[in-house]
């Protein structure tokens, strides 16, 4: 099958030949119709979870996808990140364990655009949960793959909704969600705007600030369900066939890169 991956950690993308992967225990091989991108990828191919986790090489990586299991023919969008880390969705195939994060793909939800909602989509869902009360919210990163779904869902829960792109000043407000700082102090300093703060790149020396994705089917069904009523627009800036998806890492712009099968 036609993968994009890495032959190292750090290594530049390319569009490799790799065997089909084989379904172990407990796992489902889906052909995929869509995978998207995610800031997640990157850092894997960098080496992020080097020492944590055992790899395999050359390193496919990927953790959103939409496809149709091989054999029962049911079509599921969802989160397919397992170890060894390195079978991802930059694939035309991928092997996932049953119990990840897995929901059915609607006949009428186009497979880009629910590959586009796994990852982004339940961390926004989780965060603006994660905001009990609060009035307010600063979102630090808003016009990215988490922070536009953010905005709207946070605006769909009656928030004011302060957006903070490159170069905006912060202002006070109830709670922060902060999806750009990637060092303690740039945190702090943004912090000191709300009472109620979280970050997701684990910058806090406090760890009820550090936010973690615990994603779930039923999360993945709620935000299908969203997108099919028009109460979640999902932002794609880019559709790139497998082919020519060597190059994803690049810079984007807004919205979210989905690769094609
Ligand atoms: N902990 C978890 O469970 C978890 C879950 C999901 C995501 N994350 C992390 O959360 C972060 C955001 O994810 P994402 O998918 O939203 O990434 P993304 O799509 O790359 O979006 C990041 C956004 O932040 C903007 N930005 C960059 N620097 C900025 C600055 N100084 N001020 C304001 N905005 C700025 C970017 O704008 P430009 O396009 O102009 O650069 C981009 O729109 C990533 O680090 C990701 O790894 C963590």
């Amino acid at each position: 099958m036609w993968a994009i991956a890495a032959a190292g950690f750090g290594a530049e993308l390319e569009l490799v030949e790799v065997p089909r992967p084989t379904p172990g225990p407990g796992q489902l091989l889906v052909r995929l119709f869509a995978a998207s991108v995610n800031p997640f990828d990157r850092k894997v191919v960098n080496g992020m979870l080097r020492g944590s986790a055992p790899h395999r090489f050359p390193l496919v990586p990927g953790t959103d996808g939409a496809g149709e299991v091989e054999g029962s023919g049911e079509r599921i969008f969802g989160t397919f990140f397992h170890r060894p880390v390195g079978g991802g969705t930059y694939a035309e195939y991928v092997t996932v364990p049953a119990e990840n994060a897995l929901a059915p793909l609607p006949e009428d939800l186009d497979p880009a655009v629910a590959a586009a909602l796994p990852t982004a989509g339940m961390t926004a869902l989780q965060l603006v949960e994660s905001l009990g009360t609060a009035e307010s919210v600063l979102i630090v990163g808003a016009s990215g793959g988490v922070g536009s779904f953010a905005v709207q869902i946070a605006r769909a829960a009656g928030k004011r909704v302060i957006p903070i792109g490159r170069g905006d000043s912060l202002v006070e407000a109830d709670a922060l969600i902060d999806l750009v700082s990637a060092d303690r102090s740039s945190f702090e300093a943004n912090a000191r705007y709300a009472p109620l703060a979280f970050n997701t790149n684990y910058v806090s020396a406090d760890p009820a600030q550090n936010f973690g994705l615990k994603g779930s089917r039923e999360m993945l069904v709620r935000l299908a369900s969203m997108v099919q009523s028009g109460d979640l627009e999902v932002p794609i800036g880019r559709r790139v066939p497998l082919r020519g998806a060597a190059d994803v890492f690049a810079g984007h712009g807004p919205g979210k890169t989905v690769i094609i099968m």
